[in-house]
């Protein structure tokens, strides 16, 4: 059904490929519409609920996002998911968006402790490894998922940011608007590195396409239920358990 990299470098090969990325699009918002469908309400959360979602989020995105972007880049081998990685990076860096991270933090009185950090220790592992495999389509389509989920997070991160006191919302400002000119870019380069031969996956074709998903997935979960994830492992996700 969905074919990894194929060497063939036909307009032939380019249309199977725009056919083949439709379900993984398909695919992407429907687990970004489960997660944000478990998110537990604000205003029923407790103050120390709502400054551990947002402590552990910024953990994560602070120091990471950066570095898995530029992971991303390192791994992809077409010009255009070169490009568009490149100008996420550069907007990134020039706009200062860890230090837009950690003032909203700041201002919510959320800033990450050990014990925030340390309740998500093995899940944020698993994304860095996974990470670290330089899987090329795999990456953009981690990516893809990662920013479609993080725009439309904005609006219950910065009503928990509300309710623990802070107008302080240049974070959530920036990262909530709708850009479908950059979601129409970054799809069209994920069909274009569909088409290549990538340098450091033996199989791609037989790979879980959406191994990254899943494991960042599991992260975003691991955010929402802090270190109550591991205890509530079973039949239902944590992020579930809560609501
Ligand atoms: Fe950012």
């Amino acid at each position: 059904m969905i074919s990894g990299s194929s060497a063939l470098a036909s307009s032939q090969a380019v249309t199977s490929t725009e056919l083949s990325t439709a379900p993984i699009r398909k695919h992407i918002e429907a687990v970004i519409d489960d997660l944000l469908g478990s998110l537990p309400k604000p205003d029923r959360l407790t103050a120390e609920e709502r400054r551990g979602i947002i402590a552990r989020y910024t953990a994560v995105l602070e120091g990471n996002f950066i570095y898995w972007m530029t992971g991303a880049w390192i791994a992809v081998r077409s010009e255009a998911a070169r490009s568009k990685i490149l100008e996420n990076l550069q907007e990134e860096v020039r706009d200062a968006h860890p230090l837009m991270m950690r003032k909203f933090a700041m201002a919510a009185h959320a800033l990450p402790t050990t014990e925030d950090a340390m309740a998500l220790h093995q899940k944020l592992t698993d994304v860095r490894l996974f990470i670290g495999r330089l899987s090329g389509v795999r990456i953009v389509i981690t990516m893809a998922f990662f920013e479609g989920l993080i725009q439309r997070f904005m609006p219950y991160l910065a009503e928990l940011a509300r309710l623990q006191g802070s107008s302080e919302m240049e974070y959530t400002d920036v990262h909530g608007v709708c850009d479908v000119t950059h979601t129409e870019e970054l799809y069209r380069a994920l069909e274009v590195e569909m088409t290549l031969p990538q340098a450091h996956d033996a199989a791609p074709a037989a790979a879980n396409l959406f191994e990254g998903v899943d494991l960042l997935g599991a992260l975003i979960s691991n955010i929402i239920a802090g270190s109550s994830a591991a205890v509530r492992q079973g039949s239902k996700s944590p992020a579930a358990a809560m609501a």
